[in-house]
């Protein structure tokens, strides 16, 4: 790793209303939970939070509300160290929020709210255009239209930026239109959604992932949670080992492995070593509560990274 990349996120903003609960309610039954939790989130937002984390200069392309949330969501971003110059402020939107449920196992359920998120369009897309030719990277998720992913998808193509796109919210997509990304990084339940197969273990991710480089993927990267990563390109598949731990809250894991692997790759690492260290760095987030705010620092990763078996 050898310089610091400009990473620019296009992509989402939400306030995360995270609540702990022992166990999901039925439908129908009222519980009580254990505690509460009010953070900055959005795939797009915690994406660059944690590549500036990891030491990128990050830029974000976003749209929040004219509602309390809005400033508050760009002040963040400033007290992040991320440039948001292009964060709007929508007038008559709210901003995008997402109540979140985690269990005592510390897994999720999320609904999202894209308020302004759904407002984030081409336009905006060519009036950033002067900043997203100096990215090294540019990374994209689904909680925008998906009219702005798929130009800007073409848009990194042309100028021949690198680009990462996280298809989440999971959801049946043009795979012609995801061509144009040089990495498509599903978890499992994500690349379900684009293959049209079932991805409960790492045979079935292979098998996904080789279904989708066939539908015209150029490099794709099945995130698996305690089971690691698969990577798949046309000379074929290999599977990188997890960083075991005991995990408090999954939110936002997914997140930081995109981020951290934006920055990792950008700066140099070779493909391999560059997921390696992100799945260092997504698991670190899993030990605490919350989305941004589990984020680790570079000290923090360093030293688990040097640790590790
Ligand atoms: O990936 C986790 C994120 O999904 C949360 O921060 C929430 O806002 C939703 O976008």
């Amino acid at each position: 790793m050898n310089r610091q990349p400009h990473i620019v996120v296009v992509g989402s903003a939400n306030v995360d209303l995270t609540t702990f609960t022992d166990h999901f309610p039925r439908p129908g039954e009222t519980i009580f939970g254990r505690a509460f939790h009010l953070g900055f989130g959005g795939k797009g937002a915690n994406q660059a939070v944690a590549a500036r984390l990891c030491g990128a200069r990050v830029s974000m392309v976003a749209r929040v509300g004219d509602d309390l949330f809005g400033p508050a969501t760009i002040q963040n971003f400033a007290a992040s160290g991320i440039d948001a110059r292009h964060v709007l402020i929508t007038p008559g939107a709210s901003s995008g929020v997402a109540p979140i449920f985690v269990d005592s196992s510390g897994q999720n359920r999320i609904i999202v709210v894209k308020g302004a998120n759904d407002r984030l369009l081409p336009a905006d897309v060519d009036a950033a255009a002067d900043l997203l030719r100096s990215a090294d990277c540019i990374v994209l998720q689904l909680e925008i239209p998906l009219e702005t992913v798929y130009y800007t998808l073409r848009f990194a193509r042309r100028h021949g930026i690198p680009s990462i796109l996280n298809p989440a919210p999971g959801q049946a997509l043009s795979l012609g239109e995801l061509a144009f990304a040089d990495y498509v990084i599903p978890n499992e339940t994500e690349a379900e959604a684009l293959g049209g197969m079932p991805v409960r273990n790492p045979d079935e991710a292979r098998a996904c992932a080789l279904a989708l480089l066939s539908g015209g993927l150029a490099r794709v990267i099945v995130t698996l949670g305690a089971n690691g990563a698969l990577c798949a390109g046309p000379e074929g598949c290999r599977h990188v080992a997890p960083f075991a731990v005991e995990p408090v809250d999954t939110t936002g894991a997914g997140d930081a492995f995109i981020g951290s692997f934006a920055f990792f790759l950008a700066s140099g690492c070779k493909e391999g070593e560059a997921i390696s260290r992100a799945n260092v760095y997504a698991a670190l987030s899993t030990l605490a509560a919350g989305t941004q705010s589990s984020f680790v620092t570079m000290e923090r990763f360093e030293a688990a990274w040097a640790g590790r078996g």
